[in-house]
């Protein structure tokens, strides 16, 4: 049994966490942070938690030693305070953005930001275990990845691997509302937000980096986001355009995702000629570690056009992050994270 605490929990990504590791046999959760609620029931802020827990949110000066940590603080809050956060846990797992980069300059470019602990980041294992399964056996310091970047990632990481695309890489990501976690702004106010589908980000998303840094290991091709924000609350699909190499079949794209997603519990390539739910969708992912994967050869257009989807709060976030602790400490990977989803939803 090991004690976690987590920081950042009366938001939505710690939220998830706290859903997700009541249901774990091998672990207790000790704290639960938040500056705003600090002394309230967890259950105030997770509804969804009421008679599931007696948890209070304490302040995070509160914050006592652990055996795990989960940070799930806003991008750029975790880099000035991990050197403190690592004398009080002997693990961490971040959910933000600070340590998913390897190289501090690359993330002053894309973050606009000199890095606070740059000689920390050699430490932090990228947290998507279906890529470093073997490193976070042995990790202390996870950085998780972000949401666009691991469906992204895990819908082309084989086919890059295996050759199958022979240029660019186009990545139209449809965006949820709660990926801009729990503080309201302008473009989040319900008569703004509601309804939309709203061109975010055409070009320079960010997470643009985290593909480039995972995938260029196998091949380097050029990778390109385009993010619309539609009218869902949870979810995230992907539609990516791709180039195959010269006299591509189907039967080869099929061959690249079995060799190198066999076994993996959580990922699902699901092209059914059949149906209505053919290719992938995050409706019915809502509240699971999935993530579906599918595609269409097009051959009169020569486009191989690769569809993924997740739900960006449990498989792009909290479900990663405890899927990577169930590998770091040696635990059946999928506990805790077989919630099959609910349908019709
Ligand atoms: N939302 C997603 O879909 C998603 C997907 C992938 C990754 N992530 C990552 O997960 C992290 C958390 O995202 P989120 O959506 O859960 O954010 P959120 O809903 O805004 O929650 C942020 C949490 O951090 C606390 N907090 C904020 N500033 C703090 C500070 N300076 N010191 C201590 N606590 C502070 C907040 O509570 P108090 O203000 O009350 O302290 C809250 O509990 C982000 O880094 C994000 O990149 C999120």
């Amino acid at each position: 049994m090991i004690n976690i605490s987590i920081l950042g929990g009366s938001g939505y990504a710690g939220g998830e966490i706290i859903r997700i590791l009541l249901n774990h046999p091998q672990v207790k959760i000790q704290q639960v942070t938040s500056r705003k609620f600090a002394g309230r029931e967890v259950s105030l802020v997770h509804p969804n938690l009421r008679k599931l827990t007696d948890l209070t949110f304490i302040h995070p000066e509160k914050l006592s030693d652990c055996d795990l940590l989960f940070v799930a603080l806003p991008n750029g809050d975790s880099m000035g305070i991990m050197k403190d956060l690592q004398k009080k846990a002997k693990k961490i797992i971040d959910l933000g953005a600070d340590f998913r980069l390897h190289d501090a300059k690359t993330f002053t470019h894309w973050y606009q930001k000199e890095h606070l602990a740059s000689t920390l980041l050699p430490k932090f294992v990228y947290g998507i275990t279906e890529l470093h399964r073997a490193d976070l056996k042995k990790a202390s310091f996870v950085a998780c990845a972000g949401c666009e970047a691991t469906v992204s990632i895990l819908t082309l990481y084989p086919l890059i691997k295996h050759k199958i695309i022979k240029e660019k890489v186009i990545i139209d990501a449809k965006m949820s509302s709660s990926q801009a976690g729990m503080s309201p702004s302008l473009s989040t106010h319900h008569p703004e937000r509601a309804g939309v589908v709203r061109s975010y980000m055409p070009s320079g998303h960010r997470h643009t980096a985290e593909i480039e840094q995972e995938l260029s290991v196998f091949n380097k091709l050029e990778v390109a986001i385009s993010a619309t924000a539609i009218d869902m609350v949870r979810g995230l699909l992907v539609t990516i355009h791709t180039i195959p190499k010269d006299g591509m079949e189907e039967k080869d794209v099929w061959k690249a995702y079995r060799a190198e997603y066999k076994g993996e519990p959580f990922i699902r390539i699901v092209k059914e000629l059949q149906g209505i739910y053919r290719y992938p969708e995050p409706k019915i992912l809502q509240g699971t570690n999935f993530c579906d994967i599918g595609f269409e050869l097009d051959k009169a257009t020569n486009r191989l056009v690769l569809i993924g989807a997740i739900d960006n709060l449990v498989k792009g976030t909290a479900g990663q992050a405890v899927q990577s602790m169930n590998v770091m400490y040696g635990f059946k990977e999928t506990t805790g994270l077989m919630f099959p989803g609910l349908h019709p939803i």
